[in-house]
């Protein structure tokens, strides 16, 4: 038995659906059934509207945009009723939706998963998968996800974020880049870029994806801002080693590091299934091999030098142990 207080009527529930980038076609199986199944849909007007034909005969409560705790409070009042309800986002609900959100307002309350109100949370295609489907393959490498809303997040945060993962070569999606108030916060984005980033490095810009004003513009680092960039843009930035061919933006994978892409031969050095030989355990045998310091190494690979000294001081074996089982490459 659990100790935890029955908050509710039986049988309520709250569905956090998301609506992947608002077309019917990309709307899953699972969502569409959500909300089907729902009493009340609460979500912001546009996401509403994105769905307006599958309400019929629902209570449907429309929120402004700067009201997500009150959809959250007011979708956990209903399911405490006994009500079963859908709160809608745009693409994903646990990427910069909902979820989060309708989460603090429950253990504010005091809900845990057994007393009483049902929580699933419904999956949907988030901005930088569609706006990176519609553009090529920009994100078949490391990337992030950055949002320039500074609405909940202090500026510093979100420039050391920018910072870091410019610094660090990530593909990076930026949510939220720019709105009517907010102009200034893109700008910054850029000039804190082009510290660590060459000025040609390509950007992609997707504005209302699979939706009917859709628009894709491909452009520079160099020359982002001067591009039209809104609310409803998704602006992915490249690594250094992304490049825009026949109209597609493309991150490799990497795999010209260890085969001949022509005719699949593996290089003179490499093994297929193995970690390359710039690997941890062939890079790690290199340092140890090359006589230099702590700080010699560690600007060449721009790497903290107390990390590389902590493996100059350990010993080889554990790390070459690491690399018996061969990998398989997907
Ligand atoms: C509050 S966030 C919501 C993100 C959403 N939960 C998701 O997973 O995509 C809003 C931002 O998502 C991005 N976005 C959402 N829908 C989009 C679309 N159809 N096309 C381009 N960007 C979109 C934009 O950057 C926008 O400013």
């Amino acid at each position: 038995m659990s100790d935890t207080p029955n908050l509710a009527s039986a049988g309520g529930k709250i569905m956090l659906v998301g609506l992947g980038p608002g077309s019917h076609d990309h709307l899953t199986a699972r969502a569409r059934a959500a909300i089907a199944e729902a009493d009340t849909v609460i979500g912001y007007v546009t996401y509403i509207r994105l769905v307006a034909d599958l309400l019929e005969g629902k209570e449907v409560i429309r929120k402004s945009m700067t009201e997500e705790l009150d959809r959250a409070i007011e979708a956990f009042e209903r399911a405490r009723q006994g009500k079963k309800v859908a709160l809608i986002s745009s693409g994903d609900a646990g990427v910069y939706g909902m979820a989060g959100p309708t989460f603090e307002v429950l253990f504010q309350a005091g809900w845990t998963p057994d007393s009483g109100v049902e929580v699933e949370i419904i999956p949907g295609a988030s901005a930088l998968n569609t706006c990176a489907a519609l553009v090529g393959a920009p994100l078949t490498h490391d990337f992030c996800a950055i949002s320039l809303s500074d609405l909940l997040t202090p500026w510093p945060t979100i420039a050391r974020r920018l910072d870091a993962v410019a610094y660090a070569d990530f593909v990076v999606a930026l949510y939220n880049p720019k709105s009517g108030r907010r102009t200034g916060q893109i700008v910054e984005a850029r000039r804190l870029f082009l510290r660590h980033r060459r000025p040609d490095t390509p950007v992609a810009i997707v504005k209302s994806a699979y939706r009917p004003k859709q628009r894709i513009e491909f452009t520079t680092l160099e020359k982002m801002t001067d591009c039209d960039i809104g609310m409803l843009s998704t602006v992915l930035i490249g690594n250094s080693n992304t490049f825009i061919q026949h109209g597609l933006m493309v991150t490799p994978r990497g795999y010209r590091n260890k085969y001949d892409v022509e005719s699949g031969a593996t290089r003179h050095g490499e093994q297929a299934g193995r970690s390359l030989s710039t690997g941890l355990t062939g890079w790690r045998a290199g340092l140890h091999a090359s006589g230099r310091s702590a700080a010699e190494l560690a600007a060449e690979h721009r790497l903290p030098e107390d990390y590389i000294a902590a493996l100059l001081a350990e010993p080889l074996d554990a790390a070459q142990a690491d690399d018996e089982t061969a990998e398989v490459e997907a």
